[in-house]
């Protein structure tokens, strides 16, 4: 959801903005653009279409300048164009910003800087920003004190960085979404993100709403909008810069799937420990209060959250998983024996934040289940659990649903003994202590590869499972729409009938989960698509020899504990997504219209 970065140094800042925009690719890649400046005026490159297309660009320009600014562009005001590419510039050239959000008072803002005299280039939301920070230095007033007079008048989400011709300072600030700042040697950065700069800094800063940053090569001041000063801890980032790179791989999806054995482990190191559940700041007893657990989440995350309150119902507590992008707007009554669980990798989204805000203005307690240290989800959460996947590049998710399913099945068997809702499943703990070696299994298995190839000009393919293969059937079927463009539903295996079945011929693909628990009720359904003439493959435990004589074809995973065999039977799906979507020759790693970490409503 577009990507910004800023660079402040004494040497050339543009191969390090390069490199930071290459880094933030997955926030956005319909445009991109830099400004430098060497502390006189502002030189800006831009271009519609990806990095490759602005270096492109760069080759024909002579941009240096030892301070600059970047963009990579997810599109939400105005089509991709060279126009709406960021960085923006007032009319006159002197201020320079770029922008990741929407600024919701836009329009009120440019009717009225018109009026000024203002004239604007593009039809972004963006472009009011460097036009009010010009109308505050016409009047007479300090870079520092145009830029925070600006940001005042504001709605809306944003995290900002803006150069303001005639010195080599970057003026920074956020509201709502992720900006973080590096601290080098002798160079600066601040971005949407910690792997922009990963390779060049660890030390961090994780800036917080209305915070402003005033970055310059000799050090820099943070301070309110109000000016007080605040401060804040410096982090040192435990993530390895190898980690975001693609190690060899042409995908960033495949490494990461391939990773999931090492990611796994590391998410439920040290928590399992002698048939009780650890969760570093969560004591045993902490949640003995808890009587309903209500999760909110989108995308990815909504589909291990919707696993995970089936996890949850199995131990005798009562939980409900709900679209964060509804939720927000319309919340279920909750009281203070009410856990509201924020699920999200990123810990930025947008929907989920809303969710989150909502529910910590009601007596509920509040948890955010996330991979990243820092984000605004765990800041603002009443407590956090982190996931530890590592980063995560690709678009489409995938190590880090099957580490949050592994923390949320590690919750509910918490929960349930701190709320004497069941003893807990000591089954359930042995069976995550020996996941990562059962997923090595799946991960290494080249049957899914010659199953996309078999079934690769099939018009539509219905992913169907129950229990806690439903949501795996959704997370399946998300991910194959989401990276091959190919029509793909998940549905309850029980609500083929009543519905679905009508678009069910001999060109369907279903593929049916089994996860080892009620598997006979699924087969009904399977047949019941068979016997329309779609073909079905199976994916189910190696054990299952009764299912494997009734599909098409048959996919096996270990045979472990059925309330984890989901996580299992769903890297199948992430490998069938991936292999189908090679064979289409699609763009893996940046689906077109999507973006990882989505921070607009
Ligand atoms: C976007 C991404 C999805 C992701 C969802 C939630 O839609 O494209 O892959 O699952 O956001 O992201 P989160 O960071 O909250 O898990």
């Amino acid at each position: 959801m577009c990507g910004i970065i800023a660079r402040v140094g004494y040497t050339d800042a543009v191969n390090e903005l390069m490199v930071g925009l290459k880094n933030l690719e997955y926030r956005g890649y319909d445009s991109a653009g830099i400004a430098v400046t060497d502390g006189t005026q502002i030189d800006v490159c831009k271009t519609h279409g990806e990095i490759g297309a602005l270096r492109s660009a760069l080759k024909a320009r002579s941009l240096t300048g030892a301070v600059g600014i970047g963009h990579t562009r997810w599109s939400t005001h105005g089509p991709p164009t060279d126009a709406n590419a960021h960085p923006h510039t007032d009319d006159t050239g002197r201020v320079c910003v770029v922008h990741n959000g929407i600024i919701n008072n836009h329009e009120a803002l440019r009717t009225e800087l018109q009026a000024g005299g203002h004239t604007f280039t593009s039809e972004t939301d963006t472009e009011v920003v460097p036009n009010l920070i010009a109308a505050g230095l016409r009047e007479g007033r300090s870079p520092e004190d145009a830029f925070r007079d600006a940001i005042e008048r504001l709605e809306g989400s944003y995290a900002i960085a803006a150069l303001i011709e005639g010195s080599n300072t970057v003026y920074a600030t956020r509201n709502g979404s992720p900006l973080v700042l590096g601290l080098g040697e002798e160079t600066s950065f601040l971005a949407s993100d910690v792997p922009a700069f990963l390779e060049f800094t660890d030390r961090v800063i994780y800036l917080q709403d209305d915070d402003v940053a005033i970055v310059r090569p000799e050090g820099f001041e943070l301070t309110a909008l109000d000016g007080t000063p605040v401060d804040r801890d410096i982090r040192t980032v435990e993530w390895d810069a190898n980690d975001t790179s693609k190690a060899g791989y042409s995908h960033f999806m495949r490494k990461e799937i391939d990773e999931q054995p090492t990611s796994f482990r590391q998410t439920i190191e040290g928590r399992t420990a002698d048939g009780t559940v650890e969760l570093e700041s969560l004591p045993p007893g902490e949640f003995a209060d808890t009587r309903e657990v209500v999760f909110v989440a989108c995308g990815t995350s909504l589909h291990a959250a919707m696993y995970g309150a089936r996890l949850f119902h199995r131990r005798g507590i009562r939980a409900t998983a709900i679209r964060a992008s509804e939720f927000a707007h319309d919340p279920v009554p909750l009281d203070d024996r009410s856990l509201v669980i924020a699920v999200t990798q990123s810990g930025e989204t947008a929907d989920t934040l809303g969710s989150l805000r909502v529910a910590n203005e009601t007596d509920a307690r509040t948890l955010a289940v996330t991979n990243v240290v820092g984000s605004t989800a765990a800041r603002e959460a009443d407590d956090a659990i982190f996931i530890r996947a590592g980063p995560e590049i690709g678009v489409a998710a995938t190590k880090t649903f099957s580490s949050q399913v592994g923390v949320l099945a590690l919750l509910a068997e918490r929960i349930a003994v701190d709320t004497d809702a069941d003893p807990g499943n000591p089954a359930v703990l042995e069976t995550l202590a020996q996941l990562p070696e059962h997923i090595q299994a799946v991960v290494d298995s080249p049957a899914t590869a010659q199953l996309a190839e078999r079934y690769r000009h099939a018009d539509a393919y219905f992913f169907v499972g129950r229990g806690v293969g439903y949501p795996v059937a959704c997370e399946g079927a998300l991910k194959f729409k989401e990276i091959t463009y190919d029509h793909a539903e998940g549905f309850a295996a029980g609500e083929l009938k009543h519905g679905p079945l009508a678009l069910v011929t001999p060109n369907t693909v279903v593929i049916a989960l089994f996860t080892g628990r009620n598997d006979h009720l699924t087969l009904h359904n399977v047949e019941e698509a068979r016997s329309r003439g779609a073909s079905v493959i199976g994916i189910g435990p190696e054990s299952s020899t009764d299912v494997q004589a009734a599909v098409d074809e048959y996919l096996s995973v270990p045979s472990v504990h059925p309330e984890l065999a989901g996580i299992l039977i769903n890297i199948h799906l992430q490998l069938l997504a991936y292999h189908a979507a090679n064979l289409r020759n699609r763009a893996i790693d940046k689906p077109r219209n999507l973006a990882k970490s989505v921070t607009v409503e």
